[in-house]
């Protein structure tokens, strides 16, 4: 990585964020960490800009802030999960979260890494990391949302690892990972991997410049998925698609 200019993370208050912050700033990386809430974190090399991204006008700011700062890397971390017996909201609220979901999970990182990828580029050693979830390849009925922004943002790393092509040297990548233990699987999911093992994973990828980084049981999952997607869905869900119960959970 390029040492002199900073790296973007997005949710950097806590969970898989806030380990990568801490990793880097580790490795003498100057860092600039986006949430709403600031983490408990001293740092020289640390910045914090507080910005909520699922309100447009704000990323706009955030945008103009950030493009002063020259950075030299992108991680688009900062996901929202609801779950929970979505039938009985009303649309109103069913409509308030959806729109939360797909504006904080899929339509900030796509407007942060579109606009940021021209400055990003200038270094040697750029980069565009897209954090994502084994959800985007088979999702779950308690979080259709999130599964959508999710498999939405597969497609959508896709294409900016086409647009990059006019960049050489720029990388974009994407992470696949398994059930980490955060605030966002409080309470479910067994088996999961800590966040200090999630961001080792991803910044290991990176400096591998890796176009493609999947952690643990992402790993399987993806390969299973490859084979037989309906297969992957059923070892995931531990049903078959449609079916309740669980057996095994590998990814959130
Ligand atoms: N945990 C898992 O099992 C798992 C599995 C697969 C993939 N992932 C992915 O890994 C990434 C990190 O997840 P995590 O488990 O670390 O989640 P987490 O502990 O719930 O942290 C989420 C982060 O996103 C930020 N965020 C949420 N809403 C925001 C908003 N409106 N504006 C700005 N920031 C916002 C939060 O900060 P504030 O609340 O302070 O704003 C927080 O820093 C996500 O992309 C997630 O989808 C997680």
């Amino acid at each position: 990585m390029d040492e002199r200019r900073p790296i973007v993370v997005t949710g950097a208050s806590r969970g898989v964020g806030l380990e990568l912050v801490r990793h880097l700033v580790a490795q003498g990386q100057p860092v600039i960490g986006i949430a709403r809430e600031a983490p408990d974190l001293q740092d020289p090399l640390f910045r914090f800009i507080s910005c909520d991204l699922s309100d447009r006008g704000a990323i706009s700011a955030l945008v103009q802030n950030l493009v002063q700062q020259n950075p030299g890397g992108l991680v688009n971390n900062a996901a929202v999960q609801t779950e929970g017996d979505t039938v009985t909201l009303s649309t109103a609220a069913i409509a308030a979260y959806i729109g939360k979901e797909l504006d904080v999970n899929l339509a900030a990182p796509l407007i942060l890494s579109t606009a940021l990828m021209p400055v990003i580029a200038k270094g040697p050693e750029g980069f565009i990391c897209n954090i994502n979830s084994c959800l985007a390849l088979a999702p779950k009925t308690a979080a259709p949302a999130y599964c959508a922004a999710k498999a939405g943002l597969s497609n959508a790393t896709f294409a900016l690892h086409e647009l990059a092509r006019a960049w050489p040297g720029l990388l974009v990548s994407e992470v696949l990972l398994p059930l980490v233990d955060t605030d966002m699987t409080a309470g479910r999911g067994k088996g999961k991997i800590s966040a200090t093992q999630a961001a080792k994973g991803i910044l290991d990828g990176l400096a591998r410049r890796r176009t493609a980084i999947r952690i643990g049981g992402a790993r399987v999952l993806y390969a299973l998925w490859r084979l037989s997607p309906n297969l992957a869905r059923m070892v995931l869900r531990g049903a078959r698609p449609g079916q309740a119960g669980h057996v095994r959970r590998v990814g959130s």
